[in-house]
C-alpha cells in the first residue's frame, strides 16, 4: 500500500507533527493518522506508540473542532459514531450475496474438482485457497474513493445498512485511490472478526459487569455490528477481512487492471488499496491434490493464528472461469468451502460431581484434567444421564477423547480403553441426593434420576437462579455467586424473599458498594412490571420453555386463569402436548404453588396479560420452528419476523407444525418432521421468499 520513500515522508512529518503541534497542517495530519491506522490494523506492525497516535488524533479534533468546514468525509475523525442508530435500514446489494458449498473431506474436494474441470474444459485448474474467517459477513461499497455504504448480509439480496458500525473498524479505510486503478464503483465482501484476544478482553468485561459471556467470537463480532451505539462497538476491537470483489464499474475508458484477471490479484489490489485482505494468508496451488495437502497442513496449524476459522475457502484463481462456470441460487460454482472437522483433545476423567438442578434432576458432570482446546481450557463436562456413562463405558481414571462440537459445548466423544492400567473405577450413581440425603427416584420412561423434596436446596437455590435469569425475570445484577451467598447468609430462602431483601445488611457485606445495591434494587424493582409470560416462564414449570410460555401467556388475562383449565383445554393451544398440559395442570393445583403466585402478586408483581391482540399477518396462524444453524438470519431475528405477521414459533415437531425451517446442520427435529407428512420441510431462503 504505502511504499520505501512515502513511508520515509510519512514518518518524518510524524516526527515533526510530534515535536512542533503548532505546525500542523491539517491535511497532512490526516494522512499520517491514516498511515499509522494502516500500520497498525492491517500491516500489524505499527510504527507509534498508542500514546502518540492518541496525542495527534487530539491535534485533529482540535484542528477540525478550529475549522469545522475542513472536516472531510474520510477523516479519521469520522469513524466516531456520533449518532445513535435505532433502526437499521435494509438496502439491497448490488449483487447478491451467496453462501457457499461446504465439503468435508478429500472426496468431497476430487468431486467439486471434476466438476469444475468438466465446466471450465481444461485438465488441470489452479486454485487460491484461504482462511475461512469465522465471523460475521459484510458486504461493502465504494464509490469515486470513498466508502458509501456497508451492511449486512441479510437475506442474501438485501441487508442491513451499518455504514456507521462499520466505521468504527480501523481496518476498514474510510477512503481509497480506486481512480488509480481507473475503477468507479467497487463492492466488495468480507467477514467482520474479532481475535481471541479481544474476545476474551471482551468477556472478561462482561464478567465483571455479572453479564452472561458470549459462546465464541463469531457470536461476539456478529452482535457488536448491531449495537445501537457505534461508540461502543468502537470499543470492541474489531476487525476485518476482505476476501472477495463481487461488482465493479470502471471510469469510462479505462482498462481492467490486470490484478482483476485472477482471484490472487485480487486479494492483491485490495491489499493495495489499504484493505487487510488474505493477501499473505492465501496460498496459489495447481491441482486438487496439492489443495487437499495444503487443507491437511492447514488444519493442524489452525490454533497457532490469533483469529478463529473454521475452514479454508477453496477458489479458481481464473477470473475468467468464474465467468463461464457460474453460480446456483445459493452458492458459486467456482469455489468451495472445507470445513474442518470438531476440535478434539484427550484428558483423565479424574472425578464425577453430581448437580443437582431446579427440577431435582441429578447431572453427572465429569471433573477432568484441565485441557486446553481451541485455546479454551476445558475442565468440567456433563455426562447428562448415568445411560450416557453406561454406552460410553466411562470410567474414573479414564483417558477420554473431548470435542468441542460447534466450537461451543464440550462433549466426551469417548473413553480409550486400550488406555487402562486397571485401576480405573466404575462410576456409581449415588441412591440418595448428594445434597439433602432423600431417595433418588426414576420414572420408567425418562433416562435422569430426580430429588424429588421440594424442600432439597439445591433445588430451591436452582429455582431462584431461573427465576432471576435472563430469560426469566432479567434481574441484572444479581448473579448465580450472590445467590448462594445471600441464601448461606438466611437473606433469601424462597423466590418470594427477593422483593423483601433487607438491603441494608447487604450493604455491610464484602463488595457490596452503594453503586451495586443501588443496581439491584433497580432491577429487582423493575422485573415487577415485566411481561406474563415472562414470569410464567421463571416459575420453572417442568416442560414449559420460554416459547411455551409466551403461547400459553397469550391465551390468558390472569395468570391464576390456568387454575381452571383443564388437560384438555391445554391441549388445544399450539405448541402444548400431552405432557406440558399435564404438568402445567399438575402445577397450578399444588395449593402452595398457587400461594406462592398470591405471595408475588401481593409483593406487586404483574399477573396480567397486557398485550392480548394477536397480530394479524401474512403468516397468521401458522406455525414454524427453526432447526440447525441458520446462515443468513439471526434466529431470534427469523423467530421475530414470524411473530410480526401473526405466525407462532413452537417449541418442538408435532402434527401442529406447519413449517420446518431448516438450516445447516439439522438433527432429530428433522428427522421427526420428515414422518409427519402435513409438515412442509423449508430452507432458510424458501422461508425469506415466503416472509417476503
Ligand atoms: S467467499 C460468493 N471467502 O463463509 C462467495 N467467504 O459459509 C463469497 N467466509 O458467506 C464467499 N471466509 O461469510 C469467502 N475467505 C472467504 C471467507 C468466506 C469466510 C464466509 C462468508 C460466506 C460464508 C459461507
Amino acid at each position: 500500500m504505502y511504499n520505501k520513500d512515502q513511508i520515509l515522508a510519512l514518518q518524518t512529518l510524524t516526527k515533526d507533527f510530534l515535536q512542533n503541534p503548532h505546525n500542523i497542517e491539517l491535511a497532512k495530519l490526516r494522512d499520517v493518522l491514516k498511515f499509522h491506522e494502516y500500520q497498525y490494523y492491517v500491516a500489524s506492525s505499527p510504527l507509534i506508540s498508542d500514546y502518540e497516535y492518541d496525542l495527534l488524533y487530539q491535534q485533529l479534533l482540535s484542528l477540525e473542532a478550529a475549522s469545522p468546514s475542513l472536516v472531510t468525509k474520510d477523516s479519521p475523525s469520522q469513524r466516531v459514531g456520533n449518532s445513535l442508530n435505532t433502526n437499521f435500514e435494509t438496502v439491497p446489494h448490488l449483487v447478491p450475496m451467496l453462501s457457499l458449498e461446504n465439503s468435508y473431506n478429500a472426496p468431497d474436494l476430487v468431486d467439486f474438482d471434476r466438476k469444475a474441470q468438466e465446466g471450465a474444459g481444461i485438465p488441470k485448474i489452479t486454485y487460491c485457497v484461504e482462511p475461512k474467517f469465522d465471523g460475521a459477513s459484510i458486504s461493502l461499497i465504494y464509490e469515486n474513493d470513498h466508502l458509501i455504504r456497508a451492511c449486512t448480509r441479510g437475506d442474501g439480496i438485501a441487508g442491513d445498512d451499518i455504514t456507521q458500525n462499520i466505521k468504527q473498524i480501523k481496518s476498514i479505510p474510510l477512503s481509497i485511490p480506486l481512480s488509480k486503478y481507473g475503477i468507479q464503483q467497487l463492492e466488495i465482501r468480507g467477514e467482520v472478526i474479532m481475535s481471541k484476544a479481544a474476545f476474551a478482553a471482551f468477556n472478561d468485561r462482561l464478567k465483571a459487569k455479572q453479564i452472561a459471556t458470549l459462546a465464541n467470537p463469531r457470536n461476539a463480532a456478529a452482535g457488536s455490528l448491531r449495537m445501537k451505539d457505534p461508540k461502543e462497538v468502537a470499543e470492541r476491537n474489531l476487525d476485518a477481512f476482505i476476501y472477495n470483489i463481487s461488482f465493479f464499474n470502471l471510469i469510462p475508458g479505462a482498462v481492467l487492471p490486470e490484478l482483476l484477471k485472477t482471484h490472487s490479484g485480487s486479494l492483491a489490489l485490495l491489499w493495495n488499496l489499504g484493505f487487510r485482505s488474505p493477501q499473505k494468508e492465501k496460498s496459489i496451488i495447481e491441482g486438487i491434490e496439492g489443495v487437499i495437502e495444503f487443507c491437511t497442513v492447514f488444519e493442524n496449524k489452525r490454533d497457532e493464528l490469533p483469529y478463529e476459522i473454521d475452514g479454508l475457502v477453496i477458489k479458481i484463481n481464473d477470473m475468467a472461469l468464474h465467468e463461464k462456470l457460474g453460480m446456483t441460487s445459493h452458492h458459486p460454482r467456482w469455489a468451495i468451502a472445507y470445513k474442518f472437522k470438531a476440535r478434539q483433545a484427550t484428558t483423565i476423567l479424574e472425578h464425577v460431581e453430581f448437580q443437582v438442578g431446579r427440577t431435582g434432576a441429578v447431572t453427572p458432570v465429569a471433573k477432568l484434567q484441565p485441557v486446553a482446546i481451541g485455546g479454551v481450557t476445558v475442565s468440567s463436562i456433563s455426562m447428562h444421564n448415568e445411560e450416557y456413562i453406561r454406552e460410553k463405558d466411562l470410567r474414573l481414571g479414564d483417558t477420554v477423547i473431548i470435542e468441542r462440537a460447534g466450537d461451543v459445548i464440550p462433549q466426551i466423544v469417548q473413553s480409550i480403553p486400550t488406555l487402562r492400567k486397571g485401576d480405573e473405577k466404575i462410576i456409581q450413581f449415588p441412591a440418595t441426593c448428594p445434597v439433602c440425603n432423600a431417595t433418588l427416584e426414576k420414572e420408567e420412561i425418562e433416562a435422569v434420576w430426580r430429588c424429588n423434596n421440594p424442600l432439597c436446596t439445591a433445588q430451591i437455590v436452582e429455582r431462584i437462579i431461573h427465576f432471576v435469569s435472563k430469560d426469566a425475570m432479567d434481574i441484572k445484577s444479581f448473579g448465580d455467586a450472590n445467590i448462594r451467598k445471600f441464601y448461606e447468609l438466611g437473606l433469601l430462602k424462597s423466590i418470594p424473599d427477593i422483593y423483601t431483601l433487607d438491603f441494608e445488611k447487604i450493604s455491610t457485606l464484602e463488595g457490596f458498594g452503594k453503586k451495586s445495591v443501588e443496581n439491584l434494587i433497580t432491577a429487582i424493582a423493575a422485573s415487577k412490571k415485566q411481561p406474563l409470560y415472562r414470569l410464567l416462564y421463571a416459575l420453572g414449570i417442568r416442560f414449559v420453555g420460554e416459547t411455551t410460555a409466551k403461547t400459553v401467556a397469550s391465551h390468558l388475562n390472569h395468570l391464576l386463569d390456568l387454575k381452571d383449565f383443564s388437560e384438555e383445554q391445554l391441549q388445544s393451544f399450539e405448541d402444548v402436548g400431552v405432557k406440558v398440559a399435564k404438568s402445567i395442570f399438575h402445577f397450578f393445583h399444588e395449593p402452595q404453588n398457587i400461594q406462592l403466585i398470591q405471595q408475588l402478586a401481593s409483593l406487586g408483581l404483574n399477573l396480567i396479560q397486557t398485550n392480548t391482540t394477536a397480530v394479524d399477518g401474512n403468516l397468521s396462524g401458522l406455525n414454524f420452528l427453526f432447526t440447525g444453524t441458520l446462515t443468513q438470519l439471526k434466529r431470534s431475528d427469523a423467530e421475530a419476523m414470524v411473530e410480526a405477521r401473526g405466525g407462532h414459533i413452537l417449541s418442538g415437531v408435532s402434527s401442529k407444525l406447519n413449517y420446518l425451517v431448516v438450516g445447516e446442520d439439522a438433527g432429530s427435529k428433522l428427522e421427526k418432521a420428515k414422518k409427519i407428512a402435513s409438515i412442509r420441510i423449508i430452507t432458510e431462503a424458501d422461508f425469506v421468499e415466503l416472509i417476503n
